[in-house]
């Protein structure tokens, strides 16, 4: 597969009236399948680029925007000169080529742009699209295909009187928050209406591609979701969930059956209210009264109009996927798992008190080739007390943090909630899915995850951060290194 990738300044028909100013990927097969490059709703977004494991792809990403860009090929387990790492961005005019080879299994995979301190605004400005890996795994399963695979992409945009895109209009806060819109669009467009058929099955794949927003979905009328992947991989079984709290950048695959749905009905998808638990001096309240969509709200995110008749035959697989979780008797620290802490020092946000450094690496974040380790992730905003012990300015800040590493995908081994608030836990408690193979998660205020994963084929300078984009601009962002 040959894929030319163009990221440009471009207008698009968004609200009535002045159209707008957005940055978009434009996506070109030069040659393979045709199926390889879909475009992704009538909106902003870029292509949903479709391969499948095993395959070798080119892809020559041209900057075209006024400013240095790199791709990341979020989730994709790729050498080093492929992953997009902020040193290797190009500027206006140039090209990069990525070649490589898809070595991950099934799953929904993305991308987006990574030069260093610019990544929220592009990303916001409209670079994004989705990267859709298949396998011979999942043919076998014969899940729902073609216009029954249906990607959506969630996000949060605010415009001005101008119906322009309006980015950090309240500057720190918004940086020291994350930044939040107050319209929700789907696949890069305000109309949020899926037109569906009644009498037919769906795989329905979010992404959370918003830039601090994360949600709490669930259908209206109380219909459980079922979920059959997450991230970088179908689940082993299909599960069933009253809510998903679904964190930025995380995806999620949902198996939709309609098929008793009468035609001429409706289904709505909303977030629901939790409790985020934005504590501080520049917390909740105050966002709140600036925002009409205060982030753990109740609203609408999608709905889905079953206007047509149809049917198909999909049959939900009780087995999906095979494998084994990493056993963590083979890790390597099993008794002394690495820790990252996810705290505020002196005004800013940090991972375990160090901020961005472009090549910059430490020995705590160097491992070893073909080894498997645990990782342990602290939102320590949470624990007053540690932080205070341990001297750190912004004592009482909190707020969650979607952790996410690049260049591979780890297992969930346990999630400890005992230092969260049970005000946010309650709030959230059933909707975190902790099977499968992940690249991103969600951390609420004082909990913490063991992740275990392992370092193998590539060595080389990856990255690990928060994916809360402001954050991760402003330095929650750091290197490790596989040697
Ligand atoms: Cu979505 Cu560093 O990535
Ligand atoms: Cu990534
Ligand atoms: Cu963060």
């Amino acid at each position: 597969v040959d894929i030319e990738l163009t990221a440009k300044e471009a207008n698009v028909q968004l609200l009535p009236g002045s159209k707008t100013k957005v940055w978009m990927f434009d996506g070109n097969l030069i040659s393979g399948d045709k199926t390889a490059v879909q475009k992704l709703g009538n909106g902003y977004l870029g292509p949903v680029i479709r391969v499948k494991k095993g395959q070798k792809i080119r892809i020559r990403f041209i900057n075209q925007l006024p400013e240095e860009s790199i791709v990341h090929w979020h989730g994709m387990h790729v050498p080093e000169k492929d992953d997009g790492h902020p040193k290797d961005v190009i500027g206006n005019g140039e090209t990069y080529i990525y070649e490589f080879e898809i070595m991950n299994r099934a799953g929904t995979y993305w991308f987006h742009p990574h030069p260093h301190g610019r990544t929220g605004p592009q990303v916001y400005n409209g670079l994004a699209g989705l990267f859709i890996v298949t396998d011979d795994e999942e043919q076998q399963l014969k899940l729902p295909s073609g216009e029954y695979d249906v990607p959506i992409v969630i996000q949060d945009r605010l415009f001005d009187g101008n119906n322009q895109l309006v980015y950090l209009s309240r500057g720190r806060m918004d940086r020291m928050n994350g930044f939040l819109g107050n319209r929700i669009l789907i696949n890069g467009n305000l109309n949020r209406e899926l037109s569906l058929k009644s009498g037919c099955v769906y795989r329905l794949r979010f992404l959370n591609g918003s830039n601090s927003r994360f949600y709490k979905l669930a259908w209206e009328d109380g219909t459980p979701l079922i979920v059959i992947g997450k991230d970088g991989s179908l689940l082993d079984r299909p599960i069933s969930m009253p809510y998903i709290m679904l964190g930025v950048a995380e995806r999620v695959d949902l198996w939709l059956d309609l098929s008793e749905r009468p035609n001429g009905s409706q289904m709505v998808m909303k977030s629901l209210s939790f409790s985020p638990g934005m504590m501080g001096m520049m917390g909740g309240m105050r966002n709140r009264r600036r925002n009409n969509l205060p982030l753990g709200s109740t609203y609408d995110v999608l709905k889905i109009s079953l206007d047509r008749e149809g049917s198909n035959n999909f049959q939900l697989p009780q087995k999906l996927a095979v494998f084994n979780k990493l056993d963590p008797a083979t890790a390597v620290n099993r008794s002394n798992p690495r820790t990252f802490s996810f705290f505020m020092r002196r005004m800013r946000w940090t991972i375990s008190g160090r901020t961005w450094e472009m090549t910059g690496v430490t020995e705590d974040e160097t491992v070893k080739l073909n080894t498997t380790e645990i990782w342990e992730i602290v939102n320590s905003g949470g624990s007053r007390g540690m932080m205070m012990n341990r001297g750190m300015m912004g004592g009482g800040m909190q707020m969650p943090h979607p952790f996410h590493i690049h260049h591979l995908q780890f297992n969930i081994l346990e999630r400890d909630v005992s230092g969260v608030d049970s005000r946010i836990w309650n709030s959230v408690k059933d909707g975190f899915i902790d099977s499968g193979w992940q690249d991103t998660v969600l951390l609420m205020p004082g909990m913490k995850v063991k992740l275990i994963m392992r370092f193998e084929d590539f060595k080389g300078l990856f990255l690990y951060h928060c994916h809360n984009l402001e954050h991760e601009d402003m330095g929650m962002m750091r290197n490790f290194k596989i040697e």
